[in-house]
């Protein structure tokens, strides 16, 4: 067993770390403010590879898997985790969904232009109705000469706004149960029918872009169907346990991003004539935080090794999301309590890491889903 990361792991964490420090967190809180989409930030992921991080090589990417990604995406949370998000969508959901399930045809349609940025992928499966519950999706296929015709709105949508791709869920079979008569298509934004609708007004993540979109009889054409007509939900679940290990390391970065927060803080900050660090209830908050930390990181990293040897390990990525996401907010609570007044003003990072914390127990499966899916697999 190693523990050590290996050279090019180091390679990809080094690289993200410098990417971070350098274009990522000196302009997060200003982003954050002005709910201003990081355009910019994005284009220059990918030009230092970022976004074709799990795109095969022959399709322009690295080729790389989970493992890869969880160590880049605690880098760019630990600086932004409105970039990370936006990012944690496009390589787990949208780029490894194609390189696993996609035809040879429709990988070499979009794959490319995935790993450029050209095209930043979205994941429309939730609708108003169908949060938790992701079988009663209501989304329309209606079979038309060539294709397929989609009717519905879809909610919740990360990169919903600025997207160039998506990968959208719809009915086409309703006359069996739930689940059993959904595909996965490929929709490309700019499609005759496709808009977008409410943009959501979050409590953090400010600078993603989170909106509806609505589908109103998008034609799309057969070739963009992704694995088999009506077997489109297990496609998403089993996409999403690779996408519950894209938010567990968001969790991690924004965890760790608390700690630094506090260690430089308490040992800075002296009340009762000592630095804070030096009072035994702050040191054991820190200790704990510390602690937490690298037990989300080892879950994290152990079901992204055993997702990319090709194991099933939903119930591991289960366990790591659960975990590395209630840490965080742990941390996040602790890390604001350390600041004090601080760190309930903008002055200070951890006000904002506090916020962007919140969602990794929400989205990609809450906490309580997540309890649903390892009680099942024990
Ligand atoms: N991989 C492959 N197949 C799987 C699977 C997996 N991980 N998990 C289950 N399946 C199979 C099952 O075996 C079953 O197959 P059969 O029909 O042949 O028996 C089928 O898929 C349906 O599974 P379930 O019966 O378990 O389905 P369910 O309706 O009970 O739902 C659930 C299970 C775990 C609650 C699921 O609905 C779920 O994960 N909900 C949460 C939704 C979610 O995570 N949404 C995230 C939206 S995307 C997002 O947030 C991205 C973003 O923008 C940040």
């Amino acid at each position: 067993m190693e523990f050590d990361l290996s050279e090019d792991l180091e390679m990809i964490r080094d690289s993200a770390r410098e990417f971070a420090d350098r274009s990522l967190r000196p302009h997060a809180a200003r982003r954050d403010a002005e709910e201003k989409f990081p355009t910019e930030a994005i284009q220059e992921a990918a030009e230092n590879g970022f976004l074709g991080l799990t795109v095969p090589e022959e399709f322009g990417g690295a080729g790389l898997g989970n493992l890869h990604g969880a160590v880049m995406l605690e880098e760019l949370n630990a600086a932004d985790a409105s970039v990370g998000v936006t990012i944690s969508v496009h390589i787990s959901l949208v780029c490894s969904l194609l390189a696993k399930h996609g035809t040879p045809e429709l990988q070499a349609k979009y794959l490319p232009r995935l790993a450029t940025g050209e095209m930043v992928g979205a994941y429309c499966l939730t609708e108003p109705q169908a949060g938790s519950d992701a079988a009663s999706v209501r989304t329309a296929a209606k079979r038309v000469d060539g294709g397929w015709e989609l009717t519905g709105t879809k909610s919740w949508i990360t990169t919903g706004e600025t997207c160039g791709l998506m990968v959208v869920y719809a009915v086409t079979d309703s006359n069996v149960k739930p689940g059993s008569g959904i595909t996965a298509f490929m929709v490309e934004r700019s499609y005759d029918g496709v808009s977008v609708g409410k943009k959501e007004e979050k409590l953090g993540l400010r600078a993603s872009s989170t909106t509806e979109i609505i589908l109103d009889g998008v034609f799309v054409p057969d070739e963009n169907i992704v694995g088999e007509v009506n077997r489109g939900f297990k496609i998403a679940l089993d996409t999403l346990d690779g996408g519950r290990i894209g938010i567990a390391s968001q969790a991690i970065g924004i965890h760790r991003a608390c700690l630094e927060a506090s260690i430089k803080y308490a040992s800075e900050r002296e009340q009762f004539g000592k630095p804070l660090d030096r009072f035994q209830a702050v040191s054991f908050m820190l200790a704990d935080m510390a602690t937490e930390l690298d037990a989300a990181r080892l879950l994290v990293h152990r079901a992204a090794w055993l997702r990319d040897q090709g194991k099933v390990a939903t119930k591991e990525c289960s366990m790591a999301k659960l975990f590395a996401s209630r840490a965080c907010n742990k941390a996040a609570i602790d890390a604001v309590q350390i600041h004090g007044g601080a760190g309930y003003t903008k002055e200070f990072d951890v006000e904002r890491y506090y916020r962007d914390a919140r969602i990794t127990e929400i989205y990609e499966g809450a906490t309580d889903i997540q309890r649903i899916v390892i009680s099942r697999n024990l």
